[in-house]
C-alpha cells in the first residue's frame, strides 16, 4: 500500500502541470471571436459556419502559414444549461454537429480550437454555466471533443474560494486527462498572478480586458493602469517582462485589437485603433512574445491590417528562440521610451516609442551601452534595420536616434557588426 502511494505522489511529481502542451511551443497566434464585427463580446460573432468561414480565410490568405493557427471562441459557444450528465454543450442551433467536429475540422486544416470557460459558478456574459465544482468533469469533456487550448475566466468566483488554488485544481484537471491543452487564465492580473501562474498555465492575463481604445482611464476592476493600449504599455514597463516571460509561460496583455472600428448608429459616436495604435499595439505585443490572438475580423485584410499582422521579420521577433519579455530602458517625461529584447543570435530587438503624453513629437534615442549586451561598446558599429519596412537605415557608433510622432514608434533590430 505504501508502496502505491509513494508511486502516486511520484507520477504526480513527474506529471507536473504541463498539462501535456509542449512548453517548447510558440506563443499562440491566430483569431478570436471577441470583437470580430461588432461591440467587444456584445453579440459575439459564434457559430459553426462563421468559425469555418474564417478559418478557411485565414488559411487561404497565407495567416496560418506565419503561424496564425489557433481559432479560439470566447464567451459565445455554450449552451445555457448542462447536458443530462452534468457536462458543458454547444448551443445546438450555433453548433449543430457539435464540438468534436469543428476539432477535427480546424485540426484537418493545420489549426487548432481554444475554448472558454469559467473558474466560478458561471461565465461573464449571458450567465452560461462556469466550470466552478466540474473542473474534472469540464476538463474530460474539453480533452473528448480534442479541444487544444483552454480559457478559464474568473467572474463568479465564490468569495470564500482562494482564486489561486481554484486555478491549480483546473489545471491539474486538465494535465490529468493526458490530452495536450493549453490553459489560459484569466484572472485579470489580480494577486500578482505573473508570481504563481507560470507553474500551472501556458499563458495568463496580467490585466483587464484590453478595450480598443488608447487610453481609458482606470477602473475597479483587475490589476492595471487601464484598459487602452497605451495603459497596458505602461503597466506592462512595470511588471519588467523580461523577469516573468519564460518559454510555455506567456504573459497575456490581451486580445490583439487591431484597426478595430466601430461607430454608432448616424456614425455619431466611432470607436477607433487607427493604424498608429495598432501598429504600436502588434510592436509592443511582439516584444513581450505575447500571445497574439487578433481579435477582429480574419476575413477582412486590408493592406494596412495585412502591413501589421503579416511581417515576417516582426513575426520573427515575435518567435524568437530566446522567448525574452522586452524591458523598457527608460521613460522620459517628453514621452519618449525606449525599450529592448535580446535574440537569440546576439541582435537585439528595440522599440523607440513616443508615448504621446504631450501631443507632440520627440526624439527618442538608444545607446548601445543602455542595452546591456555583455560585449557590446559604445565603440561598435551596429546596423540599424526597420523592422517595419524591412530595410537597414544604416551602420551606426554609440547609439541612434529619430524623432517619432506622438503613439508612434519605430521597430529596430540591431546588429553589431564583426570588426
Ligand atoms: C471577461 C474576460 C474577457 C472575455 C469576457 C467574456 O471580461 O476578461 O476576455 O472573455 O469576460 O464574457
Amino acid at each position: 500500500m505504501l508502496i502505491l502511494v509513494v508511486l502516486a505522489y511520484l507520477v504526480t511529481l513527474i506529471q507536473g502541470y504541463d498539462n501535456g502542451y509542449l512548453t517548447s511551443a510558440e506563443p499562440p497566434k491566430g483569431w478570436s471571436t471577441w470583437c470580430t464585427n461588432e461591440l467587444c463580446g456584445i453579440p459575439d460573432l459564434c457559430s459553426e459556419w462563421e468559425v469555418k468561414k474564417k478559418a478557411k480565410s485565414m488559411v487561404d490568405q497565407g495567416m496560418t502559414a506565419l503561424g496564425y493557427t489557433w481559432v479560439f471562441l470566447d464567451d459565445c459557444w455554450s449552451d445555457t444549461e448542462r447536458d443530462a450528465n452534468g457536462e458543458l454543450q454547444p448551443n445546438p442551433h450555433l453548433f449543430p454537429n457539435g464540438m468534436k467536429a469543428l476539432a477535427d475540422h480546424l485540426h484537418d486544416m493545420g489549426m487548432q480550437l481554444g475554448l472558454y470557460t469559467c473558474i466560478g459558478t458561471k461565465t461573464c456574459k449571458r450567465n452560461r454555466p462556469g466550470s466552478y465544482n466540474n473542473y474534472e468533469t469540464d476538463a474530460n469533456t474539453m480533452a473528448k471533443w480534442g479541444v487544444d487550448m483552454v480559457k478559464a475566466d474568473y467572474c463568479y468566483k465564490p468569495s470564500e474560494e482562494n482564486g489561486q488554488d481554484l486555478y491549480t485544481r483546473f489545471s491539474k484537471a486538465l494535465n490529468a486527462t493526458g490530452h495536450p491543452m493549453l490553459f489560459s487564465m484569466c484572472n485579470w492580473g489580480e494577486d500578482q498572478v505573473y508570481e504563481w501562474a507560470p507553474d500551472i498555465a501556458q499563458m495568463y492575463r496580467v490585466q483587464m480586458d484590453h478595450l480598443p481604445f488608447w487610453h481609458w482611464p482606470p477602473t475597479a476592476m483587475g490589476a492595471g493602469y487601464g484598459a487602452g493600449t497605451h495603459d497596458i504599455i505602461n503597466y506592462m514597463a512595470d511588471l519588467n517582462p523580461s523577469k516573468w516571460v519564460k518559454k510555455g509561460a506567456w504573459m497575456d496583455p490581451d486580445f490583439l485589437e487591431t484597426l478595430y472600428h466601430v461607430c454608432s448608429p448616424g456614425d455619431r459616436i466611432c470607436t477607433t485603433m487607427d493604424f498608429t495604435a495598432s501598429r504600436t499595439e502588434m510592436a509592443f505585443w511582439t516584444l513581450w512574445s505575447a500571445p497574439l490572438l487578433m481579435a477582429t475580423n480574419p476575413e477582412d485584410m486590408s493592406d494596412d491590417k495585412r502591413a501589421i499582422i503579416m511581417n515576417k521579420e516582426v513575426l520573427a521577433v515575435h518567435n524568437d528562440p530566446l522567448f525574452v519579455g522586452g524591458d523598457r530602458m527608460y521613460n522620459a517625461t517628453s514621452g519618449a521610451q525606449a525599450w529592448r529584447k535580446p535574440l537569440n543570435n546576439g541582435d537585439v530587438a528595440v522599440i523607440l516609442y513616443n508615448s504621446g503624453e504631450t501631443g507632440q513629437s520627440t526624439d527618442v534615442a538608444v545607446a548601445w551601452a543602455d542595452l546591456q549586451v555583455v560585449d557590446w561598446t559604445a565603440d561598435d558599429t551596429v546596423t540599424v534595420r526597420d523592422l517595419w519596412a524591412n530595410e537597414d537605415i544604416g551602420d551606426y557608433s554609440a547609439g541612434y536616434s529619430t524623432t517619432v510622432d506622438p503613439r508612434d514608434h519605430v521597430f529596430l533590430r540591431l546588429t553589431k557588426k564583426m570588426a
